[in-house]
């Protein structure tokens, strides 16, 4: 046999395997419906190549190691305590200032199943019994604790904790399958995220690979507790933030990498602007008290992400091999797990760059939440929280 003709069978097997995955040991083999949608990336020239050359984030003190994991949103009260946060096992944790102890739940149905794992992802197989609070938001009037749970949807507990009860599980007669963030405006009324109709957290990384969009932005209104869809197909909508005046919200797009801006009132009321295209992949986004919004980027993007994200039908042959998810999840974040944030002006101009581009001491958060001259970062992944000083 020749060598191209020794080349061409190899090819040929290889795309025979990939065609029938025999042993099932691709990282979609148990998603028969997978999808591999194209994502309408900004051009590479428009991406900006802002960096933090000092790696500042480095500087961060890490707290509470190994007494949390996966604590994803930072929230203080009324009263500035805290933080809260929600947790891989589906409690809300609250910090004393000296412990942290149990402040609410969303499932109403814990058990053993609940209990204490070794790392934050072995709690993935249960999360539908257990819960998982992802946004966290205060009602600075009530003291009321909204929550966007991944898998029991738009839920809100009082300031006495407990069992959070539901708000809101479906809009327009379509569940929701993945809530993840929220924000609360005066009137009680609360925007919040549905990252998919299709994917559960647990299958982020399917979701991620996907780039399907069925994910949507919705409206909750408190005096007629009616959910309305606001915008849909979306690519992995994920954090969301209304500004300082409450004139309109921000909310990322996981996949494309971008935060668009929604206009309540005014004019543009019901219109979307884009506000600006991020240096990586977006998770959540918070406002400070200047009314600038820190947004917390899961991971920069690589070149090979962008092309992936250009060709579905390459990625997809890809993700036919028979490589793990996590390894091709490792391969889209660029090779490791590392840290940035951004802060944005009302106007989406960039203010400023933190990172830990090396993954050193902090790596992938998940929200940025600034408090007395504080960064409070949490990550969905990781067993602590980040605490980094702007002074
Ligand atoms: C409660 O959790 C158990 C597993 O611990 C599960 O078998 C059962 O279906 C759940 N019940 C409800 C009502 O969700």
């Amino acid at each position: 046999m020749t060598p191209r003709g020794f080349l061409g069978l190899v090819i040929l097997l290889l795309a025979m395997y990939c065609g029938l995955d025999p042993l099932k040991h691709s990282a979609i083999s148990e998603f028969p419906d997978f999808v591999s949608h194209k994502v309408d990336m900004p051009p590479w020239s428009l991406i900006p190549t802002v960096k933090d050359d000092k790696n500042l984030l480095q500087n961060s003190e890490i707290k509470f190691l190994n007494q949390i994991q996966g604590p994803e949103s930072m929230a203080f009260d009324p009263l500035g305590r805290g933080p809260y946060t929600g947790v891989a096992d589906g409690r809300i944790l609250f910090w004393d200032g000296l412990k942290w102890t149990d402040f609410a739940f969303t499932s109403n149905n814990r058990s053993e199943l609940c209990n204490p794992k070794p790392i934050a992802m072995s709690y993935l197989k249960n999360e539908h019994i257990c819960g998982r609070p992802l946004g966290l938001r205060f009602d600075k009037k009530t003291g009321d604790l909204y929550i966007a749970d991944a898998y029991f949807g738009l839920m809100k507990v009082g300031p006495e904790g407990g069992l959070a009860t539901s708000l809101a599980t479906e809009a327009e007669g379509v569940p929701l399958r993945f809530t993840n963030d929220l924000d609360i405006d005066d009137e009680g009324n609360v925007y919040f995220t549905d990252s998919s109709t299709n994917y559960q957290r647990r299958n982020f990384m399917q979701l991620v690979f996907s780039a399907e969009d069925t994910g949507r932005v919705l409206k909750y209104d408190p005096t007629t507790k009616q959910t309305t869809v606001l915008l849909r197909n979306l690519q992995f909508p994920n954090g969301l933030s209304l500004s300082k005046d409450k004139s309109f919200f921000v909310f990322c797009e996981g996949s494309v990498g971008r935060l668009h801006k929604y206009w309540l009132i005014g004019e543009k009321a019901g219109n979307l602007e884009a506000f600006a295209i991020l240096p990586g992949y977006p998770d959540n986004v918070r406002t400070n008290e200047k009314g600038e919004f820190w947004v917390a980027i899961h991971c920069r993007r690589s070149l090979y992400s962008h092309l992936m994200a250009l060709y579905p039908k390459i990625r997809h042959f890809v993700l036919k091999l028979p490589i793990s998810a996590k390894t091709h999840y490792l391969i889209h974040i660029g090779g490791r797990l590392h840290a940035m944030a951004v802060k944005y002006s009302p106007e989406g101009k960039i203010l400023q760059v933190l990172e830990d581009s090396k993954g050193k001491v902090v790596k992938a958060i998940s929200e940025v939440e600034e408090k007395d001259g504080k960064l409070w970062m949490g990550s969905v992944l990781m067993p602590f929280v980040a605490v980094y000083d702007l002074s």
